[in-house]
């Protein structure tokens, strides 16, 4: 098989088994996979196929959310480049726009918080659930479970063609799984569980659920709801990153969303996902000081591949995560709030010590956007355990954006790959006693 000539608008392809030429349309920088099926080379062939593990460069969808450039470092969700969006906005103001396309007005601002702040309460017997837990559970164990849970108490959330229906369930998710993740943490804290409190904002709100105690009223620390709000910004979409690829496939079945984001956080929940931020807070206390930082690295080097610099490298990013920057800016305040994380000194070293090293420029691998966000948690007063837990509930909005886009667009239907067997030929079985 030989490509000939790629024009603006067609790639022609010639095949050497049978000397026949094909023209396949190029659209948006891509050829459509079915068109490679009229390539046979005889009337049995079922025709050609691309081979694509991991799905390295397929593009599986349309979508209007998020633009990346990997390359240059260039993160926008809905056209506005996300340090703008970090630098002025809310995270409600954001989910507004990942969900319209547009950025709220005061008064769609108004009624899209009051929504979101009237759904975050919970049914009571989702604490008996929880509560079924061992003390020890890990929270991203208990929010895959519990917000699976939740779809036996809305089964309306099945009429996923219906869109008022859809947006009470975009409602209804993006306001409870603060509560729920709050109620695991208190639950692994053996704590009452506090109950959200309305005159607060989406992140205080999270922080007065998560924190507190007797008091009769919890009053957040602004500065700390504000780096919230930063990070479940950044947090809040990636284009077809792993989780959001699993919620799509579960949604193309018209399974309900409270399913698909069981999935989803499933998806989220492995290291090399949502739960590195989690693994870079174990691999700088592994390391304990500065001054061990050139063995690790070297560590790292000689074990090519085996040991990785968690938080480091990126499928998309081959430049510094532009997330990983704003991260890096917002810890400031919150130290000033918490005072400084000793794992700070340890993992400015580190980056400092990579991005001069050989090996990890020859690879393009510079800090990802959980290097440095396990570091603000932890100062927080977080355990490492929730880290996953903050990413799920900040790109539950992304996955709810683009279920319905997924939803809504006549090209797609259910997820169905295609496999290159390699197993035996056909064979026929001999009864039990002669095997
Ligand atoms: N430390 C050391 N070496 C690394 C690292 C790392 N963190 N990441 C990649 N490499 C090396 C690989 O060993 C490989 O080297 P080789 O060419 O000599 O074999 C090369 O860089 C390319 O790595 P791949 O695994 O092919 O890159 P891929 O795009 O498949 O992986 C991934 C991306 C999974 C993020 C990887 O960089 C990694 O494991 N990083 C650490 C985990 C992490 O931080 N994940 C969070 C990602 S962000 C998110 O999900 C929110």
């Amino acid at each position: 098989m030989e490509i000939e000539t790629a024009t603006l608008d067609k790639l022609k392809i010639v095949d050497e088994r049978t000397g026949k030429s094909y023209d396949l349309p190029i659209e948006n920088g891509t050829i459509r996979g079915t068109d490679l099926k009229k390539i046979k080379s005889s009337a049995e062939d079922p025709g050609l196929m691309v081979y694509d593990p991991a799905y390295m460069n397929t593009a599986a969808c349309r979508s209007a959310i998020t633009f990346i450039d990997g390359d240059k470092g260039i993160l926008q969700y809905r056209g506005y480049p996300i340090e703008e969006l970090a630098e002025s906005c809310t995270f409600l103001e954001v989910a507004y726009l990942l969900l319209h396309g547009e950025l709220p007005g005061e008064a769609e601002n108004e009624e899209w918080t009051r929504q979101i702040t009237y759904h975050t309460m919970l049914h009571e017997s989702i604490k008996k659930f929880m509560d079924g837990f061992a003390y020890d559970a890990h929270p991203m164990g208990i929010l895959v479970a519990t917000v699976g849970a939740l779809s036996t108490f809305y089964p309306d959330a099945r009429n996923i063609h219906d869109e008022a229906s859809r947006r009470t369930q975009i409602y209804r998710l993006v306001a409870k799984m603060p509560t729920l993740a709050a109620f695991a943490y208190r639950h692994s804290r053996g704590l009452p569980y506090a109950y959200p409190d309305n005159d607060l904002t989406y992140t205080q709100n999270f922080l007065n659920m998560l924190f507190k105690m007797t008091e009769v009223k919890y009053r957040p620390e602004p500065a700390l709801a504000r780096a919230l709000d930063v990070l479940f910004i950044l947090h809040a979409d990636h284009e077809q990153n792993c989780s959001t690829s699993v919620m799509r496939a579960i949604g193309s079945s018209h399974a309900d969303p409270f399913s698909a984001v069981a999935g989803a956080c499933a998806a989220l929940y492995g290291p090399l996902h949502g739960g590195a931020n989690e693994a870079v807070l174990k691999m700088l206390a592994e390391i304990g000081t500065k001054d061990r930082v050139p063995a690790f690295i070297k560590e790292v080097k000689e074990g090519h591949g085996e040991k990785r610099l968690m938080g480091f490298g990126h499928r998309i990013y081959k430049n510094y995560d532009p997330r990983a920057k704003i991260i890096k800016r917002i810890a400031d305040d919150v130290f000033a709030v918490t005072g400084k994380n000793p794992l700070l000194e340890i993992a400015l070293e580190l980056e400092k010590i990579a991005l001069e090293d050989e090996y990890f420029v020859k690879r393009k691998l510079y800090p990802n956007v959980d290097f440095y966000s396990g570091i603000i948690y932890q100062a927080m007063g977080l355990p490492t355990s929730m880290f996953t837990v903050l990413f799920a509930i900040a790109r539950t909005m992304g996955w709810m954006v683009q279920w319905e886009e997924m939803l809504l667009d006549p090209e797609q239907k259910i997820a169905r790959p295609r496999q290159v067997y390699t197993g035996p030929g056909e064979r026929h079985l001999a009864p039990l006693a002669k095997r």
